[in-house]
């Protein structure tokens, strides 16, 4: 037995869509929420299955999660105790190795089961590991669980090869109960990491920095519970411009910072998509006008995010011309290009690049979400494709989109979910 969702192509897709709370930024912000003493309420959570694993996880160590309505999460860590974390939930979902840092910060010991999530090729954790050793810890892998041991952590200066985005969370989750200074070099700047911060610091964390590449953390001893709001999803919001882009009459995509998609939007105004941003929203007009070819290079954050290149190449394959995408993140995160041939597009990937050749009719049928963004590309084809598409495997799509049919239903998509055995 498996869920299924299908999609019947060529509706127009007409009204408002609201962003939910950043996925990236959840799963890094209910970890860290370990690290206070008290109650820490977390608004604008997404309903994701990602969280509901992240839920599971704290529910394991003794903490009290409580959800109010729909987005309201207090997560109460006041009578947690340390256990090994090597339950199936670890593996879920590759976030989990944001307890490593929190756990660590905390009681100077973890126990956990290698993390899993989406493969995007080889996901390595050495700089998160490296990082915690400059800080004083021992790290171990045993039949298949890391054991890092800390008798006190101690500030220090650490420079990451690559800027990681979890490896600059974790660390910095970590040291916030470290003796002295931390300094994190070449740290990564996503929007998400200036989130978790901001959460940190409201806890009485003392960070500074962040949104640069180099960030400071002074150790504290003591952290309290706090109120927080979530940033709105810039991979979510970029999904639906996209969508919109590929299958509006006129689309507003609101509750977003359009400031942390500026890279998409120079995009689409090169591939020819009319826009009006606005300072929480922007608006697609769609029309019949050709969708001009263009040329992309994945970066870390300010460049054009990876996440953001596997919903775009769907549109690509409309444009007029050879478009080349350029992954230097994970260099095979192409899958979805296969799926999209299935469906009649002229795709010809060369590792790290895909060269898209359009514009193609895309026609529905069987294709395989084979990790998250991919599964957000497929939706982005199915909507403009003639014929119905069913996409597999979708458990990859709830893990990060939230409400995913009810809000393109209400934008006037025909999409359905279906069991078959
Ligand atoms: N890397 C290493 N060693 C490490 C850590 C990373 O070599 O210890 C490499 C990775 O292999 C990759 C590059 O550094 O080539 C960047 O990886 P990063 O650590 O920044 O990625 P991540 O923190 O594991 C987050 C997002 C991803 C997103 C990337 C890049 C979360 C939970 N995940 O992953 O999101 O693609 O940053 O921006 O925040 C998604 O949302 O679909 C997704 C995969």
């Amino acid at each position: 037995m498996e869920e299924v969702i299908k999609i019947e192509g060529g509706h127009k897709l007409h009204g408002t869509v609201r962003i939910s709370g950043s996925k990236n930024a959840t799963v890094a912000l209910i970890p860290a929420a370990i690290l206070a003493n008290g109650p820490v309420t977390i608004c604008g959570v997404p309903q994701i299955s990602d969280v509901n694993s992240l839920s599971e996880l704290l529910k394991d160590l003794g903490v009290e999660v409580i959800l109010k309505g729909d987005d309201i999460l207090i997560i109460d860590p006041s009578n947690m105790t340390n256990r090994p974390m090597v339950q199936e939930a670890v593996t879920k979902l590759r976030a989990s190795y944001y307890f490593m840092g929190a756990l660590l910060g905390k009681y100077g010991h973890v126990e956990m089961k290698m993390p899993g999530g989406c493969y995007l090729g080889p996901r390595p954790i050495d700089l998160h590991l490296k990082g915690f050793e400059a800080l004083g810890a021992d790290v171990r892998y045993e039949h298949g669980t890391y054991i890092i041991d800390a008798k006190e952590l101690t500030g220090n200066k650490i420079f990451l090869d690559i800027s990681s985005v979890g490896a600059t969370i974790n660390i910095m989750m970590a040291a916030v109960y470290a003796k002295g200074r931390t300094t994190i070099e070449n740290a990564a700047k996503e929007p998400e990491i200036i989130d978790v911060a901001t959460l940190l610091n409201k806890m009485g964390a003392k960070i500074r920095g962040v949104g640069t590449n180099v960030i400071t953390i002074d150790g504290v001893d003591h952290l309290d519970g706090c109120f927080h709001e979530i940033i709105p999803d810039r991979i979510e919001a970029a999904t639906y411009l996209v969508l919109a882009a590929a299958a509006a009459n006129e689309v507003i995509v609101e509750n977003i910072i359009p400031q942390h998609l500026e890279s998409l939007l120079s995009k689409l105004d090169e591939i020819g998509i009319q826009m009006e941003v606005g300072i929480d929203h922007v608006k697609i007009i769609g029309g019949s006008h050709t969708l001009q070819a263009t040329d992309i290079k994945t970066l870390p954050y300010p460049g054009f995010a990876t996440d953001i290149q596997q919903p775009l190449t769907a549109l690509l394959t409309q444009a007029k011309g050879q478009s080349i995408i350029t992954e230097t993140i994970y260099t095979e995160r192409f899958k979805h290009c296969m799926e999209l041939n299935k469906m009649g597009a002229n795709i010809n990937v060369m590792t790290p690049s895909a060269m898209i050749n359009g514009p193609t009719a895309l026609t529905g049928c069987d294709v395989v979400a084979t990790d998250l963004r991919c599964g957000a590309c497929l939706v982005i084809a199915g909507l403009l494709a003639e014929g119905v598409t069913t996409i597999y495997e979708i458990y990859h799509i709830d893990r990060g989109y939230d409400n995913l049919d009810g809000k393109l239903t209400a934008l006037g998509a025909k999409i359905w979910r279906e069991t078959i055995h």
